[in-house]
C-alpha cells in the first residue's frame, strides 16, 4: 500500500491528539502516524488503546525540545507533514507554573520549526507536498467585550502565561514561513469538549464531580462565554484543512456555539439529575454549584468567525451542543474505569506496562 503522508503528530496521547489520531487511522489508512508524545501528566496511552503498533502507527516517548532525537526522527522516518499539538494547554497551570508553558509551547515549537526547516527547505528533503500545520487556540486574540467575534486578521492579544506561549509559537510558525518558505498552516480553534479530557478542564470537572455530588467549582459570576465544539469537529477540521488549506494561511475553528459557564455547568448537572437520578439527598445536583474566585486575568469572552474554513475549505460543525454534551457524557459515565485512572493516577502506569524501557529509535 502506497503510503501518501508520513505524519509526525506531536501529543498525539493528549485529548484532542488521541482523538485526531484515532480519525486518521480509521479514514486514511495509507498514512504513516509516528505519535511523539512527552506523556506528561496530560498524556495518557490508554487514550488510544486499539490503535495497533505497525506499518500505520508508531508511538514514540519523547520531548519536543529535544532537538537530536527530532532530528533522528525526521531522518529516519521521512516525516513530511507535522501536526503539532504537544503543548502545556491548561490556563490555571499556566498561572500557578508558567515555565512549562514557555519551554514546551515556545522552545518545543522552536524545535519543531527548526528541524523542519533543516530537513525540508536545506536539504530539500521532503517528499511528497511537505506540511508544518500548528494547533493553536482562539485565546491569541485575547478578550471580547459583549459584541463581536475573533476573525483571522484579529489583531493578537493574549492575556494568559498560556495564551502568550501560544501566540509566540503562532509567530514563531509565521516566521519560517515568510523567512525561510516553511511551508505553513494555523489552526485557532474555540474550546473543545468530548471523550479524554482531562478531568480538570470546566466539563469533565464538572461531570466527575456531579456525578460523585461534590462541590462544582463556578468563576467569578459564571457569566464569561466561551464558544464550544466537539472535539471531532476540531479534528474534521484539521484533517480538512491538511488536505485543502493554503500555505501560509490561518483558519479560525469555532462551533458557533457561545454559552455562558453556568448555562454549562446547569446543563451538564440536569442531563446527569434525568439520566441517575437525584443526589441520594435527593436534591438537584445544581444544589452543588458553588461560586469560587475569580481566575485571574479571566478573559471574558470568546466567539469564531469561522466563515474562511467554511467558504474556502467546506468545513462545518456537524455536532450540535445538545448532542455534544449527551454523547460526553454518556462516554464517560460508560468510561468510568478510564476517569478513575486518570483521577487516582493509575494511568501513569499504563507506559510501563506497554512499553517498559524499550524507547530507542528504530526498535
Ligand atoms: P492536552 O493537555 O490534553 O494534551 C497535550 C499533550 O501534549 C499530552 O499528551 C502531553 O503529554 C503532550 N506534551 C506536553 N508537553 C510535551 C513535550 N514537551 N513534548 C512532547 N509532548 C508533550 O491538550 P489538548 O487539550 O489536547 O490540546 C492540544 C493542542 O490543541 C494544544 O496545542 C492546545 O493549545 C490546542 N488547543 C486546545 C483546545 C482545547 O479546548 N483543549 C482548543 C484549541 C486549541
Ligand atoms: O479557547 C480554547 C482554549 O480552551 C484552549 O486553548 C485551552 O487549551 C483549553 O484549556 C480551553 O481554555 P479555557 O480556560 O477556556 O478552558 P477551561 O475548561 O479551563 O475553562 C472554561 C471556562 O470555565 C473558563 O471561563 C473558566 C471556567 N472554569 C473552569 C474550571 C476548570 C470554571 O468556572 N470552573 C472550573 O473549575
Amino acid at each position: 500500500m502506497k503510503i501518501k503522508r508520513i505524519v509526525l503528530v506531536t501529543g498525539g496521547c493528549g485529548f484532542i491528539g488521541a482523538n485526531f489520531i484515532r480519525l486518521l487511522n480509521h479514514r486514511y489508512p495509507q498514512w504513516r502516524i509516528i505519535n511523539l508524545d512527552k506523556l506528561t501528566y496530560a498524556g495518557n496511552l490508554q487514550n488510544l488503546a486499539g490503535i495497533e503498533e505497525g506499518e500505520n502507527y508508531r508511538f514514540i516517548r519523547g520531548d519536543i525540545c529535544d532537538s537530536e532525537r527530532i532530528a533522528e526522527i525526521f531522518t529516519e522516518e521521512k516525516i513530511n507533514t507535522v501536526v503539532h499539538f504537544a503543548a502545556e494547554s491548561h490556563v490555571d497551570r499556566s498561572i500557578t507554573g508558567p515555565a512549562d508553558f514557555i519551554t514546551t509551547n515556545i522552545i518545543g515549537t522552536f524545535t519543531l520549526l527548526e528541524n523542519a526547516r533543516k530537513s525540508w527547505v536545506e536539504r530539500n528533503s521532503a517528499d511528497g507536498n511537505p506540511l508544518f500545520l500548528h494547533v493553536s487556540t482562539d485565546e491569541v486574540y485575547g478578550s471580547l467585550g459583549e459584541t463581536g467575534l475573533f476573525t483571522e486578521t484579529t489583531a493578537y492579544d493574549p492575556r494568559s502565561p498560556y495564551s502568550a506561549s501560544k501566540a509566540s509559537s503562532d509567530h514563531l510558525v509565521n516566521a519560517y514561513y515568510h523567512t525561510y518558505g516553511l511551508p505553513v498552516m494555523i489552526t485557532n480553534c474555540s474550546n473543545n469538549y468530548g471523550p479524554y479530557q482531562f478531568p480538570e478542564k470546566l466539563i469533565p470537572l464538572v461531570l466527575h464531580n456531579g456525578l460523585h455530588g461534590r462541590e462544582l467549582p463556578v468563576y467569578g459570576d459564571g457569566k464569561n462565554i466561551r464558544d464550544w465544539l466537539y472535539v471531532e469537529d476540531h479534528c474534521e477540521a484539521i484533517a480538512a484543512v491538511i488536505e485543502n488549506g493554503k500555505i501560509g494561511n490561518c483558519y479560525n475553528i469555532g462551533g458557533n456555539n457561545e454559552k455562558k459557564n453556568i448555562d454549562v455547568v446547569e446543563i451538564i448537572c440536569d442531563t446527569l439529575d434525568e439520566k441517575l437520578g437525584l443526589l441520594p439527598s435527593k436534591a438537584a445536583r445544581r444544589s452543588l454549584i458553588t461560586y469560587v474566585t475569580d481566575r485571574l486575568g479571566h478573559d471574558r469572552r470568546y466567539a469564531i468567525d469561522a466563515r474562511k474554513i467554511a467558504e474556502q475549505i467546506g468545513w462545518q460543525p456537524r455536532i450540535s451542543f445538545e448532542k455534544g454534551i449527551r454523547m460526553t457524557i454518556d462516554w464517560y459515565l460508560d468510561h468510568q474505569q478510564w476517569v478513575e485512572g486518570v483521577v487516582d493516577g493509575s494511568y501513569r502506569e499504563y507506559y510501563q506496562e506497554m512499553y517498559g524501557n524499550r524507547q530507542k529509535i528504530g526498535k
